[in-house]
């Protein structure tokens, strides 16, 4: 009776390791896709006094900070963002008056998410040239 309820234990103990195993390899391959993902899709850069040189005329850090919240808000709520390099001036602004309704934003938001898209796609094609990327 002893001997049995041991060796049902000791089985329960083993399947619990090999559980355990199982969850762990499952966390760090999850970790592994959050990072290739993370590396896949760069976060848009953060907005900076320097950036906002490269913005259009009467922009302040405070409407770029703000744009770069709508775009990794608003705008991310449904689809992953393109980096603010990804397209034209002119095609930015197509874009964002289309999308603007989808994501309910104002025509102020609209204006901030202008300036940072502008600011930052022109900032990040300097800095690229540079670095010699
Ligand atoms: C309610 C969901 C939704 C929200 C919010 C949203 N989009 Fe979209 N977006 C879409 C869908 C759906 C498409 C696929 C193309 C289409 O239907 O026009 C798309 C396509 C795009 C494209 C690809 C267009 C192209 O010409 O390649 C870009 C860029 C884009 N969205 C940017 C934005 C930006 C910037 C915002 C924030 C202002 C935003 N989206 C908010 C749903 C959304």
């Amino acid at each position: 009776m002893d001997r049995s309820l041991n060796s049902a234990e000791a089985g329960g103990m083993k399947r619990l390791g090999w559980i355990i195993q199982k969850v762990r390899w499952k966390a760090v391959g999850s970790l592994g896709m959050v990072l290739l993902w993370a590396g896949c899709v760069a976060p848009p850069p953060v907005a900076t006094p320097a950036m906002v040189g490269y913005a259009p005329q009467g922009s302040r850090l405070e409407n770029l900070e703000r744009g770069r919240e709508i775009l990794v808000g608003a705008c991310a709520r449904c689809h992953a963002v393109d980096p603010p390099d990804a397209f034209a001036p002119a095609k930015w602004k197509e874009i964002v008056s289309e999308m603007a309704e989808r994501a309910r934003i104002s025509r102020e938001q609209e204006a901030d998410l202008i300036k940072y898209l502008l600011g930052a796609r022109a900032w990040m094609g300097v800095e690229r040239s540079s670095s010699g990327r």
